[in-house]
């Protein structure tokens, strides 16, 4: 069941692997399919190796429906996703990686909530970085429950980082802008510090995201917004 959707989960997984964004059995994909199923990515797997046949089917009580294998458990990290479903209906998708620039970030405790690129007001909005939480456990649920209304992209502290969407496409273009984003902001860093785009302009940007068929969560600039 749900092959074309697992097809994208290994391609995604592969793509992952490709930029650089995983090492060993690094990060994680899960999809959701119908009403309370999901498809996820199973635990300790290399996203280079995975194939169909490592993804599996959970109800949102971590029940497993479908196995692939006799062994199969999914992600370790199953409670992080679950919870972005719980708390946000329009989730489809989510996507967790350790891409090296972002995850920099996270390790120096530095968010990405300047606004000097466009592509990133308009498409990803101001990137918080989520408290420290234990990979696997319930402390990771709950370090990003209060940033996941507000936010579709976010920095794991010490970790990674974290990306949601409608579809499995959108969280994924999420993890690829979030990286983008984190190498541009260290390049203006070591020139001399970001300089962002002015109040008016970041408005515009903002007014945009229709236009660009930008749906989610992106609060505005965090000097600018009152959450
Ligand atoms: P899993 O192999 O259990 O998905 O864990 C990988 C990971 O990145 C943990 O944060």
């Amino acid at each position: 069941m749900y092959e074309d959707i697992k097809d994208q989960i290994v391609e995604v997984c592969h793509k992952m692997w490709t930029k650089g964004w995983v090492a060993a059995n690094d990060g994680n994909v899960s999809v959701k399919v119908d009403e309370d199923r999901y498809l996820a990515t199973r635990t300790g797997i290399s996203k280079y190796e995975i194939t169909r046949d490592h993804i599996g089917l959970i109800d949102g009580s971590f029940n497993v429906i479908e196995k692939p294998t006799e062994d199969w458990r999914p992600s370790s990290e199953i409670k992080m996703h679950m919870k972005c479903y719980q708390e946000r209906p329009d989730v489809g998708a989510v996507v967790h990686a350790h891409p090296p620039v972002a995850t920099g970030f996270a390790c120096a405790h530095k968010p990405l909530d300047d606004y000097c690129m466009i592509e990133t007001v308009i498409t990803v909005g101001s990137v918080p970085l989520t408290p420290y939480g234990t990979p696997s456990t319930y402390e990771v649920p709950q370090a990003i429950e209060p940033y996941l209304p507000y936010h579709d992209v976010m920095l794991l502290t010490n970790h990674g980082a974290l990306t949601v969407g409608a579809d499995l496409t959108t969280a994924y273009y999420r993890m690829e802008t979030l990286e983008l984003q984190a190498q541009i902001s260290l390049v203006a860093r070591l020139l001399g510090g970001v300089k962002d785009i002015d109040m008016n302009n970041i408005n515009r940007l903002i007014g945009m995201r229709d236009q660009y068929g930008v749906t989610g969560k992106h609060p505005g600039y965090k000097k600018y917004t009152k959450k």
